[in-house]
């Protein structure tokens, strides 16, 4: 094998160039050319196949640089529709008569779902990356746990999981934690931490809500700041109990700091943020407001004379709030555990596809002996008896629905991964960085001016 690509597909995450930046380090070793890909599966839709050699003499190019976040090649979320066999050919042809030999696809949930039937017209490969920490799987067999239902429009369908194994065992988590998720619970935390002080300050209750789709592990996560009362989508939110908490909060410390996951649902299954369904390009629904709508429902039922009674004439409106935490989780420089996993794990999507490993993905493993490592799982094993591949959801003995907290087991699982997660340059570069002059006299330089100077067509 000579040459192969890789390119960055979905919602970007802080760590994709590190996750590069392992993958070209790897291929240097073996002597690969790597072609960089331009915007995701954009690029290989487009018949000229705009693309950048990132190793030139197995060199790794200057702009790739494992600190800092985004990605230089671009992301977006088209997908390749499975039914349009002749667009597979054609995908497949033109990264043939590029010389590339195999195809590594950095990217979560959705990018792994649009990876599959280009699978099975080239050899491809996935490395790991999302915020919301949702790719991967509890215990091995979940995958084989949903079920499916008609849903409103015909030929398509609801899936939902219909069990939960009782013994969970953090040793056999398939991929522990995605690369990207902890920079993400590091800036929810910090924004958590900050809001707290002016909550408790101006006597208000704070709803901040955090990212994660369907899945609250950023939520979960959240904790490391501490906030009163956590809100998961995988718990169906009970008002009645959450208004006896805050009134309680209130009460005891005359503020309450409330973190919500944006995908968090009601008894009935409804997501309370997504009451208009749109969808995004890969079709996904887009959250529109879940922390608005939980305000709403405590202005409600708390009413003004609560709080004017206990805040000096501020009526319920204005002394509830709410903040999204937003695209800020998914942006910057990523800390030092997603740094160092990102780049083994594009190193092992690397030697999956020099090895013939097609269609596998890169994970990585914990063990409570051994601490992470990195190893893989074939694709198929994370779809569904329909083939598709769900988002991993925080398993219900992770949470605490009564507490509103982490379980037990849940601070467990979050140790391994956040205890040494910052490193000591992370701080320093904040320390020599942030406030250097040259940031008052010099403009941003984007490395998309760099990148488009290097960008060959075939
Ligand atoms: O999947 C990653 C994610 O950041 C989700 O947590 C969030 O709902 C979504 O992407 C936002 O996507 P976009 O940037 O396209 O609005």
């Amino acid at each position: 094998m000579r040459r192969i690509a890789i390119l960055t597909a979905g919602g970007d995450t802080p760590a994709l160039n590190a996750t590069l930046y392992g993958a070209v380090t790897r291929a240097n070793q073996l002597k690969l050319e790597v072609l960089g890909l331009i915007k995701g599966f954009t690029g290989v839709l487009h018949p000229h196949v705009p693309h950048v050699h990132l190793n030139p003499l197995f060199c790794t190019i200057p702009e790739l640089s494992p600190s800092m976040g985004g990605t230089i090649l671009g992301a977006s979320r088209t997908y390749i529709d499975p039914s349009e066999t002749e667009i597979l050919t054609q995908v497949a042809e033109r990264l043939g008569r590029l010389g590339i030999e195999g195809l590594i696809c950095i990217g979560g949930d959705g990018t792994i779902n649009g990876m599959q039937p280009l699978s099975q017209y080239f050899p491809c490969v996935l490395a790991p990356k999302t915020i919301d920490n949702d790719l991967g799987l509890n215990y091995r067999d979940e995958a084989n746990e949903w079920v499916r239902e008609p849903g409103a429009h015909p030929g398509k369908f609801h899936y939902k999981k219909v069990q939960s194994h009782p013994d969970l065992d953090l040793d056999d988590l398939i991929n522990y934690a995605t690369p990207g998720y902890a920079t993400a619970v590091y800036v929810a935390a910090t924004g958590i931490q900050r809001i707290r002080t002016t909550a408790e300050s101006h006597r208000r209750i704070a709803i901040i809500e955090v990212m994660g789709r369907e899945s609250g592990f950023i939520a979960l996560g959240s904790a490391y700041g501490q906030p009163d009362i956590i809100l998961i989508p995988e718990c169906p939110i009970d008002f009645a109990n959450v208004e006896r908490r805050v009134r309680e909060l209130y009460e005891l410390q005359k503020h309450a700091v409330i973190v919500i996951g944006e995908g968090v649902v009601d008894q009935q299954g409804h997501q309370l943020g997504a009451k208009s369904k749109s969808v995004d390009p890969a079709g996904n629904v887009v959250f529109s407001g879940a922390a608005e709508h939980l305000k709403q429902i405590l202005i409600d039922s708390m009413g003004d004379d609560y709080f004017i009674s206990r805040r000096r004439n501020e009526g319920a409106g204005s002394a509830i709030f709410t903040r999204k935490l937003g695209h800020t989780q998914r942006g910057g420089r990523p800390i030092l555990f997603d740094r160092y996993h990102a780049a083994q794990l594009g190193g092992m999507a690397v030697d999956l596809v020099h090895g013939h490993h097609d269609n596998h993905m890169a994970t990585l493993q914990w063990t409570s002996k051994g601490g992470f490592s990195v190893s893989s799982i074939a694709a198929n094993k994370l779809r569904d008896q329909w083939g598709i591949i769900h988002p991993r959801l925080v398993h219900p003995h992770f949470y605490d629905p009564t507490r509103f907290q982490p379980s037990r087991m849940g601070m467990q699982y979050l140790q391994p991964i956040f205890t040494n997660a910052i490193g000591a340059d992370d701080m320093e570069e904040v320390r020599t960085q942030l406030f250097s002059p040259g940031n008052l006299t010099s403009r941003y330089q984007s490395v998309n001016t760099d990148i488009q100077k290097r960008i060959r067509i075939l």
